[in-house]
């Protein structure tokens, strides 16, 4: 056997363990193995039957996610075909599912006779979620123990079940007591004990008969999930795949599922899902932050502020256990922002996502203050107040007075400096930025902004706060606007010179939203609220000065009309005050119009491609910037900073990773064409020259 794979028999039954830490990922090494344990079995004599389960805490996570798009040796077997080869075996072949049996790990289950399943199992087929189907045969295997419907539901959203739910949807036929290896010996004694034939689920077809012919079903799913997946190409394509396993005969199935398969695995789609997926991971390990660094425990968090942002805050410890006092300065309005949590979770009930229970115990862990003094014993206090320099101050000197030695003092500040703000405080090394975004306790990315003296400790800790309260969690330098904001002022900065150089606010929108964007800047700003703009951008006037570069003047124009944005049914838009729905404003075309004839603009017509060439280039070329100056240390950083944080597609992986698609080179010579417009704001960045011209991609920066 190999190292991966080893056998032991117990009672005439062999006993094969897949040992490939951490997740038991199906390696080709794992594939050959278990193809050659299983022939062995078969050949011997000896054994009656076999059972497949997994070493440690996992059955199988699935495909070894790294071999994808990388070459395979030539003799390597592939899982379906080892897979197929199962019903070709005269023995009862039993999984022993004892944890996650997730992808190729639950195709490899469905190939098997029978299934036997610990309680804390978990079964699924998240491929979706890589851009890719279950090419092993599982869309083609679960219809016909769950039925259509069921199926679709997993396999589209990549859900898990838990055992329980399985065993109750017919993927597993028993739940183990405690021993599942055990049970699952004692389970396929019996059926040998029985004879066969034993069921093989390519077989089976009472779940899917129902269903064959019937379009309808699969209609009315690709209607089901059109919203959410827009852009991407395989939650369609599971689709298709099951459609095949029901109308056709499993062979023919299969072979449509490999086609499909195929046809995603090698595509960019699949590639930037992956490098989101490792992307994800990758990003909690921060370079210079060994992953020994000692780690405060955060028991009990203090917030400032309970409006909108605050709240939300709040929300996220709320819901992993941990308790939170908030302060506000008047009482009305902290008795406005606990009943806005408390309404928020209110939705969740209805929604069904939490129970009232659980609404009940998490409104427990939540105080209210106006008084600071509440804070004296919490270990980090998140600040979440107005964006005032002055204000952060005297708060932060206030904070480091009250609480206790070695807490941490965050800041929620999208903008101003962390420096300066931890200057306010004797304890500089416990100040670092922790920048949630909006709705906080929806949004997953959390950028950790490191000051000049916050120590290893502080931001190791806020990164493991980050995980435990279900964010990701990027580490990010000090900087106006750090990677998130800086990079998309250069964004909406040149989605705002379109304006008045010809495009018109609904244009620009549908470009960005058909790249896969959930919103355009202008939607984007009508709901962040015009008034929230112009007011950064007037405090950013203060700090840094008026530059004697040039801005466009119509958000500030729109903000002069009191036009606000969704909050007042107005903004670059029109709301509807009963339906939300939003037109076009031809009050705004004329504003615009009138903008350009002030500029001596000639307006021109703008082609959707110049549109997100010319926002998203200069988003890439700040990005590039941002490495340059080591704020932050890798392009994979900035792109969970965009995926997490902005709603950037998944499926184009990233800014970063989506310019290396364009090609370097490409981008390069656009900014060249585009800062003939804007001599002002565009000028490549030297590391996109220097990439572009050896030939490189970001994927190739070392810092
Ligand atoms: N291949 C390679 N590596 C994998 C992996 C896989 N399928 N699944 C997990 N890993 C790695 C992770 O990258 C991570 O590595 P590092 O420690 O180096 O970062 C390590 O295993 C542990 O993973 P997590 O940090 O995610 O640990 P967790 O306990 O939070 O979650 C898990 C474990 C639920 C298995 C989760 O990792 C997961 O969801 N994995 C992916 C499952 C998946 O998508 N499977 C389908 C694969 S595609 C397929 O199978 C195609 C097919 O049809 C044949």
């Amino acid at each position: 056997m190999t190292d991966v794979v080893t056998t032991r028999d117990q009672d005439g039954i062999r006993i094969i363990t897949l040992n490939n830490p951490p997740v038991n990922a199906l390696s080709v090494a794992v594939v050959t193995g278990l193809r050659d344990a299983v022939a062995a079995a078969e050949a011997d004599g000896s054994v009656t039957g076999m059972v497949v389960t997994g070493e440690g805490s996992a059955f199988i996570a699935g495909a070894d996610i790294r071999e994808f798009g990388k070459p395979r040796p030539k003799d390597a077997p592939l899982l379906h075909d080892v897979l197929d080869g199962f019903d070709a075996i005269s023995k009862p072949l039993v999984a022993a599912i004892n944890g996650v049996a997730l992808g190729g790990g639950l195709e490899v289950a469905l190939g098997c006779n029978y299934r036997v399943a610990g309680h804390k199992a978990l079964v699924g087929l998240p491929e979706v979620n890589l851009g890719i189907i279950p090419g092993a045969g599982g869309t083609q295997r679960l219809p016909r123990l769950t039925g259509a419907e069921t199926a679709l539901d997993m396999i589209t959203s990549g859900k898990p079940v838990r055992a329980d739910k399985a065993a109750a949807l017919g993927i597993v036929d028993a739940i183990a007591d405690s021993d599942v290896v055990g049970d699952a010996v004692e389970f396929a004694k019996a059926r040998a004990a029985e004879g066969g034939p034993y069921q093989r689920v390519s077989e089976k077809d009472d779940k899917i008969a129902d269903d064959r012919g019937n379009a309808g079903l699969f209609e009315n799913w690709r209607k089901k999930i059109a919203r959410s997946a827009r852009g991407f190409d395989a939650p369609w394509a599971c689709i298709d795949a099951v459609e095949a396993a029901v109308n056709l005969p499993f062979a023919q199935g299969r072979e449509k599922e490999r086609e499909i398969f195929t046809g995603l695995v090698n595509g960019d789609k699949a590639a930037a899902q992956r490098y989101a997926f490792f992307g994800e991971r990758e990003v909690a390990r921060v370079p210079d932050i060994p992953k020994d660094t000692p780690v405060a425990k955060i028991d009990k968090v203090g917030i400032i502020g309970c409006g909108t942002m605050g709240g939300g805050i709040a929300m996220n410890f709320l819901n992993a256990g941990i308790p939170v006092t908030v302060l506000e300065i008047e009482q009305a309005a902290l008795d406005r922002g606990l009943a806005t949590v408390r309404a928020n979770y209110e939705r969740s009930v209805k929604s069904g996502r939490f129970t009232a229970e659980q609404v009940d115990e998490r409104m427990a862990r939540i105080e209210g203050t106006t008084d600071m003094g509440a804070f004296a014993d919490v270990d980090m206090v998140i600040e979440a107040a107005v964006e005032k320099m002055d204000v952060k101050k005297q708060v932060f000197a206030k904070l480091d007075e009250t609480c206790k030695p070695g807490a941490i003092l965050a800041t929620n500040t999208s903008t101003l400096d962390i420096d300066e703000i931890a200057s306010a405080t004797s304890r500089p090394e416990a100040v670092c930025g922790t920048h949630f975004f909006s709705p906080a306790n929806v949004m997953k990315l959390m950028e950790n902004v490191r000051g000049a003296k916050s120590s290893k400790e502080t931001l190791a800790t806020v990164m493991a706060v980050a995980k435990k309260i279900g964010k990701v969690g990027v580490m990010v330098g000090n900087c106006d606007g750090f990677v998130g904001n800086r990079m998309l002022y250069a964004y909406t900065r040149q989605a705002n010179f379109l304006l008045e150089e010809g495009a018109l606010p609904a244009q620009v929108d549908k470009v960005i939203y058909d790249f896969g964007f959930p919103m355009g800047p202008f939607q984007m700003s009508d709901l962040a609220g015009i008034d929230v703009g112009y007011y950064v951008r007037e405090e950013r006037d203060k700090r840094f000065g008026l530059t004697d570069k040039r801005t466009s003047k119509i958000a500030d124009r729109l903000f002069e009309m009191g036009r606000y944005g969704q909050k007042n049914g107005k903004g670059w838009y029109l709301y509807d005050e009963t339906t939300r729905a939003r037109t076009s404003d031809p009050a705004v075309e004329a504003l615009i119009l009138e903008e350009s004839g002030r500029l001596g603009i000639e307006r021109r017509e703008i082609s959707d491609q110049e549109i997100l060439e010319r926002c998203l280039y200069p988003l890439v070329n700040e990005g590039a910037r941002i490495l340059e100056e080591g704020i932050a240390a890798r392009p994979v950083d900035i792109d969970m900073v965009w995926l997490f944080g902005y709603g950037f597609p998944r499926y184009r992986g990233g800014p970063m990773f989506w310019a290396d698609l364009v090609g370097l080179p490409t981008v390069l010579e656009r900014l060249e064409a585009f800062r003939k417009i804007d001599p002002d704001w565009i000028e490549p960045a030297p590391l996109l020259r220097e990439l572009a011209g050896a030939g490189k991609g970001f994927k190739d920066f070392a810092k």
